[in-house]
């Protein structure tokens, strides 16, 4: 999973937004996951900001996709719960907001950032358009990438592509420091076929190839790079 860093040359940029975007399908969460994961394999703190499926089922994901135990990884694994409060449930957690209130979740995101973190990843934000318009989560995606800049290393935020208007996917790749596009399609023989490419990048040189990947049945990700 060594592929993200090699490809988005992370080792050298610090304090940097990578926006995921990409059609339903095409592997968002996959590729974040794998990330994250590996990142909490070297016992480096996370915060995980949660918004269309219930935290418990991230922290079990989380657990089958890293190797550490589970008081280690309740520590570094920081939950921003905005799915229960949503959805008319209590939520576990004090760091919650309700996905209507974008200032709730501006504040929240900054409480779990009081802790320098090495990784921030929100999955997915396009979610937040079903409760507020475009604008207005512009205005939201401008401060908290700011935020973002100043309190880790690396976020990542996704966005499922064909929901938005373009121009709000325009100001989405202004806003963030990397574009990392996804696609899927589906091969005559039904296979289904997934790529990646950096669309732009600042900071880092600009490789525009598509790469294909591969996700196995257990969610891990599977990409080749051949220089
Ligand atoms: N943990 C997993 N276990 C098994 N298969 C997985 C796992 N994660 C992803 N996959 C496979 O990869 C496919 C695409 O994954 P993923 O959920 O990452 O797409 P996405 O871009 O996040 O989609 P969406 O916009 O719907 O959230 C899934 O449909 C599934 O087939
Ligand atoms: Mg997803």
């Amino acid at each position: 999973m060594k592929f993200l860093e090699d490809m988005l040359h992370l080792d050298n940029l610090r304090n940097i937004v990578v926006n995921v975007i990409g059609p339903p399908g095409s592997g968002k969460s996959a590729i974040t996951y794998n990330y994250v994961a590996q990142v909490l394999n070297k016992r480096q703190p996370v915060v995980f900001v949660v918004l269309d499926q219930h935290p418990e089922q991230i922290r079990l994901k989380m657990s089958e996709l890293t190797d550490i135990d589970s008081s280690t990884l309740d520590d570094l694994l920081i939950i921003v719960d905005g799915y229960s409060h949503t959805v008319g449930l209590k939520s576990n957690t004090n760091l919650a907001f309700n996905a209507s209130n974008l200032s709730d979740f501006s504040l929240t995101l900054s409480a779990a950032l009081e802790q320098e973190v090495e990784c921030v990843l929100i999955d997915p934000l396009s979610t937040l358009v079903i409760h507020n318009n475009e604008l207005s989560l512009l205005k939201t995606i401008q401060i908290i990438t700011a935020k973002l800049r100043g309190g880790a290393s690396h976020s990542f935020i996704t966005y499922i592509e064909g929901i938005h208007t373009q121009s709000f996917y325009n100001t989405v790749r202004y806003l963030g420091d990397i574009n990392l596009i996804l696609k899927r399609e589906e091969a005559e023989n039904g296979e289904v076929i997934r790529a990646l490419h950096v669309h732009s990048s600042r900071g880092a040189p600009l490789d525009e190839r598509w790469r294909p990947f591969t996700i196995d049945s257990q969610g891990r990700i599977d990409l080749e790079i051949k220089k």
